[in-house]
Formats: structure tokens, C-alpha cells, sequence
């Protein structure tokens, strides 16, 4: 029997990420191939001729999965009814701006864009943030936004998850897809600390750890950090655009695994609420390691914590703190 549709939003739709991602969610390859999708698309005034661009190309893409688009520049026509949320409108940080600008800006239109989530979405929706201060943003968002629970509330690192994944394939000549349990900690900044500890790589015959195989240990504690790190500048700096096809994607593979659950013995990052485990802050939106399973995600316990990378989670951590006080400096 067919399946009914899912209703997705995705607020920024008109913008870079938006435009990648809305036919990839039209495709399945956000909530499955045999997944209806009725998208909602959320956009500003400036950009309502943009979206209504976008609105065109979705029906001349002529998708069978598509059963309905939604294109609004209303806040709460958008959110009604949504099973699944992507929130990527924001403000960008433009060159001569400070960080607290920006974070002012942006913390304002998560505190009112929770509520209309909160007041309409469907129960039990799920909301993946993207747009930065990722974290922070998310945070708003569970906090003025009470009622939706707060394990249904995530922000973006598989981006970073998956580039880390794609270093090591680089670097070890193998295919990204034998490469995994790689695990992004904290911050979507340059803070995060991409850890290889736990990951491992498939030989053909077992799956070795990524520290055996990879023989120059120094560039997996310097090199490889600062490249992941800093990978999103990188992007920016050649394309003068930030990531965009990259994000999509790893916002379909976010919302993929979560729904459809994680293959077994495969670990991804996930922005989600600390409950204090790994000496966390509870309540602080965090990357942690997470499998998923019939729609809930659980953090990966009980992994082994050396000193190097209790610093450098601690040190993300701060910067998630001060983060957030900035963003109710900003509110208040
Ligand atoms: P963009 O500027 O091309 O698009 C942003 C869109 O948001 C624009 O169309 C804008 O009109 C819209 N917008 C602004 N305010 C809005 C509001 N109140 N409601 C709805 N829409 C609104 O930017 P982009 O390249 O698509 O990036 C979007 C965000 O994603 C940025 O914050 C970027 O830094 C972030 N990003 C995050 C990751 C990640 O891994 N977490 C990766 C790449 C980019
Ligand atoms: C990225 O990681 O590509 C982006 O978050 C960079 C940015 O600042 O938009």
C-alpha cells in the first residue's frame, strides 16, 4: 500500500543549500524512495520571487514522489503540519560584520520561528537546524520551544562527519564507503574536534583501526583536525559561496539515518542535547557520536577517552558556552 505523504519544511529554501536540497527531498533520498513528500518551503520577502522560481523548477522537475509544494513567505503557513523540519534560512555573516551581529540576528529568528513550530508542526516532528551558529540556533530553538521534545531537536555536523570520513579515504586510497565510526565532538566551528579513534577501515577481509593503518600517527593528531576544521573556509575561499551541494546532502543523510535508522555497528554525528555524558554540560547542543534506530537516535556510551581528546572536547564545549550566553545577551 502506498504510503501517505510526509510533510517537510525547509525554511531558506530559496537560498543556496535550499536549492540543492529540495530536489534531492523530492528524489527520496532524504526519507526513502517509496516516501511521498509534500515540501513546504519557507522564504522572506526579498526572496518571495526567488522562491516563486524554485516553485517552477519543482514542477517542471515533474517528480513522482512530490505530491504537493507549499511556498510561503508566512511563517506559520509554512510550519503547519510539518513531520520534518529543516531549518536553514538565516542571516550569513557578510564580510565587515562582527560574530555578535550576526549571532543577534540569527538567535532572533530562531526564537520566533520556534514558536511557530511549536505551535504547528505536526507532534512528534523532527528539526534538523543548519543554519549557523548551528548549534546555537538549535539551542534557541529547544529553549523557546518547549513543548516539542527535546530529542527531536538536532543541528548539522554530518557535513563534518562526512568530511572527515572523506580525508581518510583520501589519505588511505580506499573507498569513502569502507571508512566509518569517525566521530565529530561539538561545536559546527572551527573548535570541533574530529576524532579517529574508534574508526576503522573495511580491508576486504576485517575492519582495522584508521591508527593501524594510517602510519604518520602526527598528521592524524595535527593535520587532519585543522583540515576538517577548517574544511567549510576552504569551501568558501574557492567557491567565494559556502558549501552548498555538501551541506544538502549531508542534511538528506542526517534526516536519512534517523528516520531509517543507522546500519548496524555504524556510528554518525549528531547535534543533539548533552544529557552530561562524556563531562558535557546537560542541556548544551552537542555533537556526539549517536545510532539510530525506528526514529530515535541514542548516544553512543562508553567509549574510551584519552587526554588529548578530553582538551579538545572540553575546549569545543567552551566555546558552545560562551556561545550561548552571547545568543541571550543578544535577546535580552
Ligand atoms: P543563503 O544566504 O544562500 O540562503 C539563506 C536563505 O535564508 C536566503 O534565501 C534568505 O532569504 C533566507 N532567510 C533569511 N532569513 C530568513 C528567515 N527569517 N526565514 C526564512 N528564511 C530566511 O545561505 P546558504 O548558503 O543556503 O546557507 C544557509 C545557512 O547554512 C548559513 O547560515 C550557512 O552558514 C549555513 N551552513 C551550515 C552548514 C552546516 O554544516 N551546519 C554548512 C553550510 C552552510
Ligand atoms: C561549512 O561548514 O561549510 C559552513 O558552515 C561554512 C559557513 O560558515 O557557512
Amino acid at each position: 500500500m502506498a504510503k501517505d505523504p510526509m510533510r517537510v519544511l525547509v525554511t531558506g529554501a530559496a537560498g543556496q543549500i535550499g536549492y540543492a536540497l529540495v530536489p534531492m527531498i523530492a528524489r527520496g533520498a532524504m526519507l526513502g524512495p517509496d516516501q511521498p513528500v509534500i515540501i513546504h518551503m519557507l522564504d522572506i520577502e526579498p526572496a518571495a520571487e526567488a522562491l516563486k522560481g524554485v516553485t517552477m523548477e519543482l514542477i517542471d522537475a515533474a517528480f513522482p514522489l512530490l505530491k504537493g509544494i507549499v511556498a510561503t513567505t508566512n511563517a506559520v503557513e509554512a510550519c503547519k503540519g510539518v513531520n520534518v523540519a529543516i531549518m536553514v534560512g538565516g542571516f550569513p555573516r557578510k564580510e565587515e560584520m562582527e560574530r555578535k551581529d550576526m549571532m543577534s540576528k540569527n538567535v532572533s529568528i530562531y526564537k520566533a520561528q520556534a514558536s511557530a513550530l511549536e505551535q504547528h508542526a505536526a507532534p512528534n516532528c523532527k528539526v534538523l537546524v543548519v543554519a549557523n551558529p548551528a548549534n546555537t540556533n538549535a539551542l534557541i530553538l529547544k529553549e523557546f520551544a518547549p513543548s516539542i521534545q527535546e530529542k527531536n531537536i538536532s543541528c548539522l555536523t554530518r557535513l563534518d562527519h562526512n568530511r572527515a570520513l572523506g580525508q581518510i579515504s583520501e589519505r588511505l586510497k580506499v573507498h569513502v564507503g569502507d571508512v566509518k565510526n569517525v566521530i565529530i565532538w561539538g561545536n559546527h566551528s572551527s573548535t570541533q574536534y574530529p576524532d579517529v579513534n574508534h574508526a576503522t577501515v573495511n580491508t576486504g577481509k576485517e575492519w582495522k583501526p584508521v591508527r593501524e593503518l594510517v602510519s604518520d600517527g602526527q598528521w592524524l593528531n595535527t593535520e587532519f583536525i585543522t583540515t576538517v576544521q577548517q574544511r567549510g573556509a576552504a569551501i568558501i575561499k574557492a567557491r567565494k559561496l559556502s558549501s552548498a551541494l555538501s551541506a544538502a546532502s549531508a542534511a538528506c543523510d542526517h534526516m536519512h539515518d534517523w528516520i531509517l535508522g543507522t546500519p548496524k555497528g555504524t556510528w554518525v554525528s549528531m547535534g543533539v542535547c548533552s544529557d552530561g555524558s562524556y563531562g558535557i554540560q546537560p542541556g548544551l547542543i552537542y555533537s556526539f557520536p549517536v545510532t539510530c534506530e525506528k526514529g530515535e537516535w541514542s548516544m553512543v556510551q562508553g567509549l574510551q577517552i584519552d587526554e588529548f581528546s578530553k582538551a579538545k572536547m572540553d575546549a569545543t564545549a567552551k566555546e558552545l558556552i560562551e556561545e550561548k550566553a552571547l545568543a541571550y545577551s543578544c535577546l535580552n
